[in-house]
């Protein structure tokens, strides 16, 4: 299951070993009875402190939609939002009742007049869906509803990297409102989406389309008959965790397909970060987190096409882990077999909640995704500041332990 790390991907590791060796010996000089940093003084938060809190996330690091689905359809617009929700108190209780939970993008309210998928989403998908509706059935507005995960949740929301305004932005932020008897609060994360994959850096061109292109040399290296057979959903055939698809049998998974065809493709195009020919992207820049800033990048934590294009692995879920690298006296990462955006460390809180998504650790290059930590304790970064969430910083140390 393991494929070979980048000499890159080792020495990061390295390097967080021997940092967090550093911190150990610091705390053991400084006789600290605690391995974490003050949380810095600065200005106030933004957000007074009251009854309740909540922290919003997406599952994913981004998502992807199209511009056009008349020809293709990779992925449908359908963002998946979370939302963790405490009531302040010397002992924080997490919420999944006595409140409701709303959400909203305040930049957008519509999304059907931005995108033809609502006239494709029927041959596509056998579903006629309303405008501005996503394949769950959730709008851009609405309610989220509790899980057993201990968070709250709304599923698929079909937006769009448009404003109503028509500015492109792949980073609008949300507006979540949590409504109790104690009061209210307003949470805003954001909701990433973005439609830069730039498959037309080498397929259409001279009066073909770029989808065109590519069901055209599909139909040639396979004896596939796709350009007669617009629209086309590439998981109708290709296994595809994302959308839930089994595909065909003995047929290579959708990830698979594509990042093995192109692994000694890409390469020729001379970009920095060959990734980004397909995932957004250049302009997006959809990895944008304290890791950028530390000079980690896609290969550091995933390997390179051919690792992606691994048959052994399942794609969407065996990814990197937080452990693969950062080892900590004392902290404990991801829970055994789940994923960072379902695991929960210290007293049931979402690892989510106090970083952000995958992708988005903060503290990010974006101002949007540094919003929540900004409002709620003042200064960017993890959530460390004991009194978002305790009502009185506690007398007993901090633990960093999945389980509670
Ligand atoms: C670096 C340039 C490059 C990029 C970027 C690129 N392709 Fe390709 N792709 C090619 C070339 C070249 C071929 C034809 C290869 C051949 O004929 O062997 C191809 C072939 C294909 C095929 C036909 C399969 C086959 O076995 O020949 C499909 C399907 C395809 N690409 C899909 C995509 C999609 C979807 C994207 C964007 C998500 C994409 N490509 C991005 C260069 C690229
Ligand atoms: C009607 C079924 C069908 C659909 C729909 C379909 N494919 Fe394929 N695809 C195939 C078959 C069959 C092969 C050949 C597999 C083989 O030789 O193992 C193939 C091969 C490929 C390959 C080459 C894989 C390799 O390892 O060389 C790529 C890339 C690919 N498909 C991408 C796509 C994309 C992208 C879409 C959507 C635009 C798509 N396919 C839609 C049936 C389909
Ligand atoms: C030629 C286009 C292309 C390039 C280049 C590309 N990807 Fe992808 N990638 C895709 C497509 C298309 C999907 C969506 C597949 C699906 O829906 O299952 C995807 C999905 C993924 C996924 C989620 C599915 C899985 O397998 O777990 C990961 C992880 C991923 N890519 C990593 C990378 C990394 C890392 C690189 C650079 C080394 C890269 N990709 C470069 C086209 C590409
Ligand atoms: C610091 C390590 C790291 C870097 C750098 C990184 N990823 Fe990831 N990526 C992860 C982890 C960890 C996950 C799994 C998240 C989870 O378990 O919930 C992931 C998940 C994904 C997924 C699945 C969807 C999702 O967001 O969970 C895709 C696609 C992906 N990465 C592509 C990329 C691409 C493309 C790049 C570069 C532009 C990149 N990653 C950079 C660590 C990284
Ligand atoms: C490929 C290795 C790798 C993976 C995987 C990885 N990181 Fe990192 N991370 C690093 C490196 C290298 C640094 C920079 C060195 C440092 O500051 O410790 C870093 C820095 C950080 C920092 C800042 C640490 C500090 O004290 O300033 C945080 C927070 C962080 N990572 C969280 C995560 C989370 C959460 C995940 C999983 C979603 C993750 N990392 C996955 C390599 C990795
Ligand atoms: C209550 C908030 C909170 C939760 C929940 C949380 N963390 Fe953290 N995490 C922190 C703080 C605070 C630090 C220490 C940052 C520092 O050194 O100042 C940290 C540090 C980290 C680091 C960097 C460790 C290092 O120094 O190398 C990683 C990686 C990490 N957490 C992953 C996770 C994962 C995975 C989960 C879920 C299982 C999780 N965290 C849950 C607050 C949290
Ligand atoms: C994101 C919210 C959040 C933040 C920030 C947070 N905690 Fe907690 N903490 C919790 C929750 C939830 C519990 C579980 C309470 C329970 O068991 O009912 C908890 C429990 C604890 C406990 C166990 C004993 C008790 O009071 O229940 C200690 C000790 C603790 N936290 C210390 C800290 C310290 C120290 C910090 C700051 C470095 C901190 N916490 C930051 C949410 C948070």
């Amino acid at each position: 299951m393991t494929s070979p790390r980048s000499t890159r991907a080792r020495n990061a590791a390295l390097a967080v070993a021997t940092f967090g060796a550093i911190g150990l010996m610091a705390m053991r000089l400084g006789g600290s009875p605690t391995p974490l940093a003050p949380a810095p003084k600065g200005p106030e938060p933004l957000t007074p402190p009251g009854p309740y809190v909540a922290f919003g996330y997406n599952d994913l690091g981004m998502h992807c939609s199209q511009e056009d689905y008349s020809e293709i359809c990779i992925l449908p617009p359908f963002n998946t939002m979370r939302v963790q929700v405490l009531r302040r108190g010397s002992e924080p209780d997490i919420l999944t009742e006595d409140v409701t939970v709303s959400y909203r993008i305040p930049g957008q309210s519509r999304a059907a007049d931005k995108s033809n998928f609502w006239t494709y989403a029927e041959p596509l998908f056998g579903v006629a869906l309303a405008p501005d509706v996503g394949l769950t059935g959730h709008g851009l507005t609405g309610n989220l509803t509790p899980t057993p995960q201990n968070h709250w949740e709304v599923t698929g929301i079909p937006a769009l990297p448009v404003t109503d305004s028509g500015r492109l932005d792949p980073y609008q932020l949300a507006e979540i409102k949590v409504t109790g008897e104690l009061g209210t609060f307003i949470a805003r994360p954001v909701v990433p989406v973005s439609s830069e994959m730039s498959c037309s850096l080498c397929h259409g061109g001279n009066g073909v389309s770029m989808a065109g292109d590519i069901l055209a040399k599909h139909d040639a290296a396979h004896g596939t008959t796709l350009v007669d057979q617009k629209p086309v959903l590439c998981a109708s055939c290709h296994a595809d965790p994302a959308l839930g698809a089994d595909g065909a049998p003995f047929l290579p998974n959708l990830s698979k397909a594509v990042h093995g065809k192109h692994a000694d493709l890409v390469g020729g195009l001379g970009l920095d970060n060959e990734c980004y020919a397909c995932h957004p992207g250049i302009r997006t820049q959809c990895q944008r987190d304290i890791h950028l800033a530390n000079g980690v990048e896609c290969i550091d934590c995933h390997g390179d096409m051919n690792a992606v294009a691994d048959p052994n692995r399942i794609p969407w879920t065996t990814l990197p882990k937080c452990g693969d690298c950062h080892s900590r006296p004392g902290f404990q990462f991801e829970q055994p077999g789940k994923l960072f955006k379902d695991s929960i460390g210290h007293g049931g809180v979402h690892c989510a909640a106090c970083h952000g998504s995958p992708h988005a650790i903060t503290p990010t290059i974006t101002a949007a995704d540094n919003t929540q930590a900004l409002n709620l304790q003042g200064h960017t970064g993890v959530i460390n500041t004991c009194t978002v969430c305790h009502t009185q910083t506690p007398s007993e140390s901090f633990f960093h332990s999945v389980d509670d």
